[in-house]
């Protein structure tokens, strides 16, 4: 951790890996997020999921669900209930956050065996031999648009890891939020009840308690703006002055209006997102959006994949992705 905030810190502009962010408040912080008026990513998809259930667990096919990342594990319930897979595996990196959304989703589905790995999903090498595992075809979940997170070389890294971990006869269901105006994005990331500047600044709570740092939060402004270039929101804590802090064992100097970048969240058109997923080897076979079109859920399968895939799926990899809205 040292290592990784010293390389960010001496980075021009100024960057720390977004995982950072999530510490118990960070974690709270962001579900304070989730229900502001203007940061609509997570009650869309959560109405699509529920919208398209029956159909979704139709396109996915049997196999025991494996969800990357699952935290609360919410938004999977809908797919449990149509889907009644064989196992339901959620991963995260919180073994606090995992146990509690296991214990919870196993007394709303006694009939679907839960088995919760704590785990860096983007590090490990294989899934565990366990019986329920066992000869069984995987389906890959990732929702909440969190690719979005990483910068397309990682985000790419990453779908090809799904795809290691998945293995051959595997496909991923991942939820992807879309570009919109300039404007709405951006109040999305600067609500006006102030929970996505809390969060933000929680970072530098979270520093000076685990890194010796003696940052003053009051001190940095947040700012998010959408980057059009990039197709990318740039959260930002912005030095309200010149001034000098410690972190790791080090001095920082920030000049006034310097920015240390405290996240990304890039957005996918559906043709950017097909193409990320087919330089990672995947191939989208079906995508279903919100009526307004905000994100999309995609249905990815190996690209080398022949025919037998999940039903509704283009196994020639003739026909274009099915669209559905
Ligand atoms: C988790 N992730 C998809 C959120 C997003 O929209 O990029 C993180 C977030 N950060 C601030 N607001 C939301």
């Amino acid at each position: 951790m040292v290592r990784l905030v010293s390389e960010g810190m001496a980075q021009q502009p100024r960057q720390l890996p977004a995982w950072l962010l999530y510490d118990a408040e960070g974690s709270r912080l962001f579900e304070a997020i989730c229900a502001q008026p203007e940061y609509s990513l997570t009650r869309v998809e959560t109405a699509l999921l529920e919208s398209r259930a029956a159909e979704l667990a139709a396109a996915l096919g049997d196999g025991v669900l494996v969800e990357f990342g699952a935290g609360n594990a919410r938004k999977v319930a809908p797919l449990l209930k149509a889907l009644r897979p064989p196992a339901y595996v959620p991963m995260d990196i919180s073994a606090t956050h995992l146990a509690g959304a296991c214990e919870a989703l196993q007394a709303q589905h006694p009939a679907v065996p839960v088995l919760g790995i704590s785990c860096d999903y983007s590090l490990l090498a294989q899934l565990p031999e366990h019986p329920l595992l066992q000869g069984e075809r995987l389906l890959g979940f990732y929702p909440g648009s969190s690719l979005g997170n990483f910068s397309p070389d990682q985000a790419r890294r990453l779908l090809e890891q799904f795809s290691r971990l998945l293995g051959p006869g595997s496909c991923l269901l991942i939820g992807i939020d879309q570009p919109k105006d300039r404007a709405r994005l951006e109040a999305a990331y600067n609500d006006a009840a102030g929970a996505s500047a809390a969060f933000g600044r929680n970072l530098l709570v979270r520093l000076n308690r685990d890194l010796g740092g003696t940052f003053d939060p009051g001190a940095f402004a947040y700012r998010a703006r959408w980057e059009a270039d990039h197709s990318r929101i740039a959260m930002a804590l912005v030095s309200q002055q010149e001034q000098e802090v410690q972190l790791a064992g080090r001095r920082w100097r920030f000049g006034a209006g310097e920015e240390l970048i405290t996240e990304y969240s890039v957005k996918y058109s559906p043709e950017a997102f097909t193409a990320l997923a087919a330089a990672a080897g995947w191939r989208a076979v079906r995508r279903w959006s919100d009526p307004a079109g905000d994100l999309s859920l995609h249905l990815l399968v190996p690209a080398a994949a022949g025919r037998g895939g999940p039903q509704g799926a283009d196994s020639a990899g003739t026909a274009p992705v099915q669209r559905e809205s």
